[in-house]
């Protein structure tokens, strides 16, 4: 197998715009990682701009332009399956964008976060069969940015990356999928509900992983991991507290209990 470099290639795949070859391109690096051919060209510059490629064809709107989706029609339970899909292709370029961005991190961080696009990728293909299935494809429906946009907001940081972007924003997903995996199943649609089980039970060690390497970024600048976090919130993110929470959900995921009780209080006030 012929060695592929990490740092570019990760840029290289962030900037993808076509989903395919992103995905593609995520399978062969995670497999060069696997089998050790895998050069740190560490020298390779990062650029400040915070960019990912996106299909030209998707139309990107503010979140209050889009519409609600009901579930009582196939156009409504596709929607959904398309706002689940885009958030999958987002997932992707997250876990890049923490390969790319954050250099000097101990080894076992590029695998953990190759993984995770790995298993970003393989969500997508996912609900991309589904969604062809159903006769709609990516990019049939519009879609919003708002995860993106924190992952610009804390570009600055790995810590601040790993609290808002998996410990926010992600864990949020903890919260909400089982109950929507649950409606579309009621909604008739059992396929898309097993896909969301699956994507649920790992998406519960993708917090996991940003879990992890936040407390580690906390202990090594011996900063307390708590107030940190509040701070980060309510500097960057004021306006994303939402619940309610699934304590038993990010308990598995790696928060602790004194976090959740804190936070429930933060939703309480919001
Ligand atoms: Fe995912």
């Amino acid at each position: 197998m012929n060695t592929i470099s990490l740092f570019s290639t990760a840029h290289q795949l962030l900037l993808e715009p076509l989903a395919s070859h992103k995905v593609q391109g995520v399978t062969t690096l995670y497999d060069a990682w696997l089998s050790e051919a895998i050069v740190m060209d560490e020298n390779y510059p990062v650029s400040e701009a915070i960019v990912c490629g996106m299909p030209p064809n998707l139309p990107l709107v503010e979140p209050r332009f889009l519409k609600r989706r009901r579930l009582y029609s196939v156009e409504g339970k596709a929607a959904l399956i398309h706002a689940i899909l885009h958030i999958e292709f987002n997932a992707i370029n997250i876990a890049l964008d923490a390969v790319y961005r954050f250099r000097g991190m101990p080894m076992q961080y590029y695998a953990d976060w190759l993984k995770v696009a790995r298993e970003e990728a393989y969500h997508f293909v996912l609900l991309g069969q589904h969604l062809s299935a159903m006769g709609y494809a990516y990019g049939d429906f519009p879609a919003h940015q708002g995860l993106w946009e924190m992952v610009q907001k804390t570009g600055f940081d790995v810590l601040a990356r790993m609290a808002l972007v998996p410990r926010l924003l992600e864990a949020r997903g903890l919260d909400v999928t089982p109950d929507i995996a649950r409606r579309i199943a009621k909604a008739g649609d059992t396929k898309a509900s097993e896909i969301l089980s699956i994507i649920f039970q790992d998406e519960i060690s993708h917090v996991e992983v940003g879990n992890r390497w936040y407390h580690y970024l906390c202990e090594k600048r011996q900063i307390s991991p708590i107030t940190t976090f509040i701070d980060l919130i309510k500097e960057l993110a004021p306006d994303y507290i939402r619940g309610p929470l699934s304590f038993d959900a990010r308990r598995r995921a790696g928060f602790q209990d004194n976090e959740l009780e804190l936070l429930k209080i933060m939703v309480q006030a919001s």
